[in-house]
């Protein structure tokens, strides 16, 4: 049955709701991919990325087919890499499967998809009566219903859980969700919420017993963890640089970066030089015989940036960023192939460059980067 609260919603959003481009499709490969995008990003900066995805991979079958360095390169800039991981592994098992699942278990048991994810697949592409919880769900649900009990507990969560599914209009669970979704991100925002002009106003609770800026309340801060990351831009005398493959229990598994020294506080740069002339940075064997040219000289590091910040949801990253001029050439093959993976060449003890490989700095485009190293390359453009 359809509540006040559903229908004032409904014609609140067919209104004010937002023209978005994975609204105009019911296919749910393309519905998980707006999705699995929107997860951890605004709906301004997924926007682009979803366009993308959809002209280059229109089918689950196109994506099965790419390759995960091909997937996590079109996703740079993004960030949350294990995003695209699963995009890619759910793409193949659809593939495989030779269509998408249509029930609710099979949905949710694809990979990256969580309860949140599969609700709002079942309800937009199937339009199956499955409430979605999101941020902004929450949000208006505990302020309309008064909820103070914390929504990140057991109990906060099945309370708004089975407040959710009675809300929930079952004979149009697709306008439902995306209307209660947009209203908390566009009406009943976290902070400055149009309550004067909402239409929900006279029977919301939060806002008769002035609780509007202490709900939802959540019962913990989950800490953060800084952590201190040294990366040394080393460039050949014709025009090579090291670049390093992030292995996996850590974050931006599979993404490429260039050496690092990661330390418990921030490094001085007579640090970072002894690091660089005793540990495996320049123990590369390529160099051999260099160290004296290049110690010798004072001024062979060059620091282009201290202290930039970058935060994750649980960490916050602060680098600095050196620049190593090599007076030396690199011998790399001078291949044809224009693969993306090309053979590791250098081996040596040093964890930050085990994987680690010449490339032609011309190439850098063609490797999936952190935002961060994004960011460190444009510091870098602009001043040397
Ligand atoms: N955020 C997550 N999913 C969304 C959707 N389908 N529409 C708007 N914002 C969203």
């Amino acid at each position: 049955m359809t509540s006040a609260f559903s229908s004032l919603l409904e014609q609140w959003y067919a209104v004010s709701g937002r023209d978005l481009p994975w609204r105009h499709t019911r296919d749910p490969y393309l519905i998980m991919l707006s999705e699995l995008i929107l997860q951890q990003t605004q709906v301004s900066q997924g926007m682009d990325y979803y366009l993308r995805f959809a002209e280059r991979y229109p089918t689950a079958e196109h994506l099965a087919a790419a390759s995960e360095e091909e997937v996590l390169l079109l996703w740079q800039g993004l960030g949350y890499y294990s995003r695209a991981r699963h995009l890619h592994a759910a793409a193949k098992q659809i593939a495989q499967a030779g269509c998408f699942p249509k029930d609710y278990a099979s949905v949710r048991a694809l990979p990256g998809v969580g309860d949140y994810t599969a609700a709002a697949i079942m309800s937009f592409a199937f339009d199956q009566p499955y409430a979605v919880i999101d941020g902004n769900v929450q949000r208006v649900l505990s302020r309309y219903f008064g909820i103070s009990e914390p929504v990140d507990t057991t109990k906060g969560k099945k309370l708004l859980r089975a407040l959710a599914d009675e809300m929930l209009d079952h004979r149009h669970a697709a306008l439902y969700n995306q209307a209660i979704m947009d209203f908390g991100a566009l009406q009943c925002k976290p902070t400055s919420p149009a309550c004067s002009v909402c239409p929900l106003s006279d029977t919301c609770i939060a806002l008769e017993t002035h609780q509007v800026d202490i709900l939802p309340v959540k019962s913990k801060r989950t800490a953060i963890r800084d952590r201190f990351l040294t990366y040394i831009y080393i460039r050949t005398k014709d025009g090579h640089t090291l670049l390093h493959r992030r292995g996996s229990g850590d974050i931006w598994q599979g993404l490429f970066e260039f050496p690092l020294i990661e330390s418990e506080k921030p490094l001085m740069q007579s640090e970072v030089e002894r690091h660089i002339l005793t540990s495996g940075l320049l123990g590369l064997g390529l160099l051999t015989g260099n160290d004296k040219e290049i110690s010798g000289n004072g001024n062979w590091l060059t620091p282009i940036a201290r202290d930039v910040r970058h935060q994750l949801t649980h960490q916050r990253l602060h680098a600095d960023f050196y620049c190593l001029s090599l007076p030396v050439s690199i011998p790399v093959p001078q291949s044809s192939d224009k693969s993306l993976h090309p053979k590791p060449e250098v081996s040596t003890e040093d964890p930050s460059i085990a994987n680690a490989q010449w490339i032609r700095e011309s190439d850098l485009d063609r490797y999936a980067l952190p935002r961060l190293l994004e960011k460190l390359l444009e510091m870098q453009q602009v001043l040397l």
